[in-house]
């Protein structure tokens, strides 16, 4: 167990790692963020010190950059030590944008992070990546300490991961975007589509798999359903296009031969 961290960021990952590691008495002894007073509100709750100024980086063992991902090489350069170990949370970088002397990381935590909504951190699958051996071990033990699903992968496979992860939440989370529109538009309450989100998703969690879980028009290829849906949306519209492509792909999957 690295004996100092430190946290780079005070957004929505810096905010759940910092929580998830002094739940699981991990030493956090340092915020570091470009804006002052969101360090403070980190920090502030957990008494810990807190910069805006690299002068002032307090010497740690692991250093984790929780920063935007445009921003990581940026702020990694000035990190001016080099027997530490320095790790970012990006599913989309390479460890390579790690400009620096010390050794590098990843250390990618597979979760929807809002600062607004607590989490149960003992599920997160975390994906580390390292240099050696060593370090391995020790975000091993780190990420142990959080949750009980820890990985080693490469870059190209994180990459992979990042993107199922756009699939099944960003793409999922905007469909209901559009249903939620649908809704307001013609004065039918959300809350009635609630039970069939979860169901959905509750299929898929407790082991049906995502080709068997398939039901509606295009499974069935009902193509007269499908018609009547499309008439309701204006030709050659976002949403009509994004439903006959998604129609399309359904629809080949099941019946490729038809
Ligand atoms: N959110 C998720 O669900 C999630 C999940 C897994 C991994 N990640 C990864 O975790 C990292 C952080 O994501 P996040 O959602 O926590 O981001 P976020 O909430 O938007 O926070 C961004 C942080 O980066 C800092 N920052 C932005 N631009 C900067 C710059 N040019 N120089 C220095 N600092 C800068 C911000 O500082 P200020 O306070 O000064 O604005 C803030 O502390 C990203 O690499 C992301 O891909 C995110």
């Amino acid at each position: 167990m690295p004996k100092k961290v430190v946290i780079i960021g005070a957004g929505n990952v810096a905010f759940h790692l910092t929580e998830a590691m002094l739940q699981n008495t991990v030493n956090v002894v340092q915020i570091f963020n470009r804006t002052l007073d969101n360090a403070r509100k980190l920090a502030g709750k957990y008494n810990i010190s807190f910069t805006d100024k690299i002068s002032e980086l307090e010497r740690a063992n692991v250093y984790i950059i929780c920063t935007s991902d445009k921003a990581i090489s940026e702020i990694s350069c000035h990190i001016p030590f080099e027997d530490c170990l320095v790790v970012h949370t990006s599913g989309s970088m390479p460890i390579s944008a790690l400009k620096g002397k010390y050794r590098k990381g990843g250390f990618y935590p597979f979760q929807t992070f809002s600062k607004k909504r607590a989490l149960k951190y003992d599920k997160i699958p975390f994906f580390i990546e390292t240099e050696n051996r060593e370090d391995e071990l020790t975000l091993f033990t780190l990420a142990r300490r959080i949750s009980g699903e820890v990985y080693k992968t490469d870059y190209e496979k994180r990459l992979q991961i990042h993107m199922s992860g756009v699939w099944v939440n960003n793409f999922t989370n905007h469909l209901y975007h559009i249903a939620h529109e649908i809704c307001e538009k013609h004065n039918i309450s959300f809350d009635n589509l609630k039970p069939l989100i979860k169901e959905s998703a509750d299929k898929i969690i407790e082991g049906i798999s995502p080709f068997e879980a398939q039901t509606g028009p295009a499974k069935r290829n009902d193509k007269h359903v499908v018609e009547k849906h499309l008439s309701l949306l204006e030709p050659d519209s976002r949403l009509y296009q994004i439903y006959s492509l998604i129609t399309d792909s359904i629809t080949k999957t099941y019946h490729d031969k038809l």
